[in-house]
């Protein structure tokens, strides 16, 4: 692909050693699942609109939000990475993980690529809705296109005080009071009170999308982006799945986009891995659904109805599985196969996973197998529709990534 150039939306880039988007993963924007009327994606989107909405409000009554929901999915590596203090050798760089359109701009990897430059445009109260693209396995709950929120919430020293109730220092230069819950320059008390708030805020918004009963516990994490940095987990039907990511947004970030007198909170949620619990939906492949007994079901709701799906039917699964010796020549990597096994079998494949790999103890060669899940989502497949799917996905790995069929 080397110097030819890849076109989205009209705009031209310069192919180089850096681009790996494909045409299949190209086909995917403009789709705008978020905003497309009756979508589950976009219901889900709406009541967390309506939530922000309703719960923040200026000195009129106004919201004091702003939603985006149309800002481009192409964007800088410095936008990416950079600008949120990404280190340079983080993995999620690797080009086995994100799309690149050449070694400047990439698809974005999460929403929170945009938020240094809305802060820059003076934004203090956002959320960001939109598609993000990382290179994964498939299955039920993986696909290499999915949606995001990300919100952010600036403090200046007068709401600080509101909510404490008198005045605030945001910064403290005592190196005495540092302590590793914190970011060196901001107060404890201003720590504390923008680290309560977020939680409150974020368990709120949970609460009024799953009810008032549902159950929750925090846990530590880290982003490079946040300090302190933590994950919402939600108890769904007795598994805890991860809601959320959320943190004290870095003071240098702020500091770097004009911000730097102040002291925020910023959170990262994936729409499809909530939307998933809420309406029941098994599959993540269903989002792309374009058959009636899908979408139909989510059309003219009560505004406040929460339904479930009712799954169309269940068609069975063919599995194949495929083994072969990987390249000497060039280095192989099992995103390379999901994602070819992704551009080639489409909507049909269900899974791919890694079973076996072992190395040849004379020769060294080394060998995979993966077994590929094939399944409709709307009629019964045949072996015979499936064999052709397996037999392009074989013949395209070997010319493609170079490996020899076993
Ligand atoms: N961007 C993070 C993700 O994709 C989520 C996040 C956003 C975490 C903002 C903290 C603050 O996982």
């Amino acid at each position: 692909a080397a110097s030819k150039s890849v076109v989205v939306d009209g705009k031209s880039y310069i192919g180089d050693e850096y681009t790996n988007v494909t045409p299949k993963i190209l086909s995917f924007i403009g789709i705008n699942n978020h905003n497309r009327k009756d979508h589950p994606l976009n219901l889900f989107k709406q009541r967390l609109v309506d939530f922000f909405y309703d719960h923040f409000r200026g000195r009129t009554g106004n919201p004091i939000f702003s939603i985006y929901d149309k800002i481009s999915p192409v964007v800088t590596t410095n936008e990416n990475f950079d600008s949120l203090l990404v280190p340079k050798d983080h993995p999620s760089r690797n080009k086995t993980d994100s799309y690149y359109l050449n070694k400047t701009h990439m698809l974005r990897a999460h929403c929170t690529a945009h938020q240094s430059e809305l802060i820059k445009m003076g934004l203090d109260n956002f959320v960001i809705f939109g598609d993000v693209y990382r290179r994964d396995e498939i299955d039920a709950t993986h696909y290499p296109v999915f949606h995001q929120a990300d919100g952010v919430h600036i403090f200046t020293p007068n709401e600080l005080e509101l909510i404490h109730g008198s005045n605030v220092n945001i910064f403290d230069n005592d190196k005495n009071n540092s302590n590793n819950e914190k970011q060196e320059v901001y107060s404890i008390e201003a720590n504390d009170i923008v680290t309560n708030h977020l939680k409150k805020t974020l368990v709120a918004m949970i609460k009024k999308v799953f009810g008032e009963e549902i159950e929750y516990r925090w846990i530590s994490e880290y982003f490079p982006f946040t300090h302190p940095s933590f994950e919402l987990e939600i108890n769904y039907n007795g598994q805890w799945i991860e809601a959320l990511g959320c943190g004290v947004i870095r003071h240098e970030i702020l500091k770097n986009a004009g911000a730097g007198n102040r002291i925020g909170w910023a959170f990262g949620l994936g729409l499809e891995r909530l939307a998933m619990p809420f309406y029941s939906i098994p599959d993540i492949r269903l989002f792309w659904s374009k058959d009636s007994g899908f979408l139909n079901q989510f059309q003219n709701l009560p505004k406040d109805g929460r339904m479930k799906y009712k799954p169309i039917s269940i068609y069975p699964q063919c599995i194949n599985d495929i083994s072969f010796w990987l390249p000497k020549e060039k280095p192989f990597c099992p995103n390379d196969f999901y994602e070819l096994v992704g551009n080639y079998g489409g909507q049909l494949v269900e899974q791919v996973k890694l079973i076996d790999q072992f190395t040849h103890p004379k020769t060294g060669n080394v060998s995979h197998c993966y077994r590929i899940v094939y399944r409709h989502l709307e009629k019964t497949l045949s072996q015979a529709e499936v064999n052709e799917v397996h037999k392009l996905i074989e013949t395209n790995a070997t010319q493609i990534l170079g490996i020899k069929l076993r």
